[in-house]
């Protein structure tokens, strides 16, 4: 899958599926900033979980990234800083089969989880 963005933010969320991210470009097209989560709670109360960031990544044009079925992340997305007119960035996405019954989106902020 082939994705472009305008600068935006994504929901924390894990994908339920392993996947590979290839950020394609040039020095004229966005990054994509990566904030890496981790779960505090045991998952024994359902609907509930604390999750807090433990690391940041940022791929930029030629930088690939691998994520587990359990990674839990949210993006930014960075424009291009010296274009007049910021692009977008372009990703190349592989995903493995998506297991429905464990693909979350995490509130932080109400310590909450739902199936998406
Ligand atoms: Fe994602």
């Amino acid at each position: 899958m082939l994705t472009s963005w305008l600068p935006q933010c994504s929901p924390v969320h894990n994908h339920g599926n392993w996947s590979i991210v290839a950020c394609l470009g040039d020095e004229t097209t966005g990054w994509e900033e990566n904030y890496f989560w981790t779960r505090l709670d045991d998952g024994s109360q359902p609907g509930h979980a604390q999750v807090k960031i433990v690391s940041k990544e940022i791929l930029k044009p030629g930088d690939v990234i691998g994520f587990t079925p359990d990674a839990i992340h949210n993006i930014r997305s960075i424009p291009a800083q010296e274009v007049p007119s910021p692009k977008p960035t372009y990703l190349f996405n592989i995903f493995g089969e998506t297991d429905l019954n464990n693909r979350y989106q995490f509130n932080p902020f109400n310590k909450t989880l739902e199936n998406f």
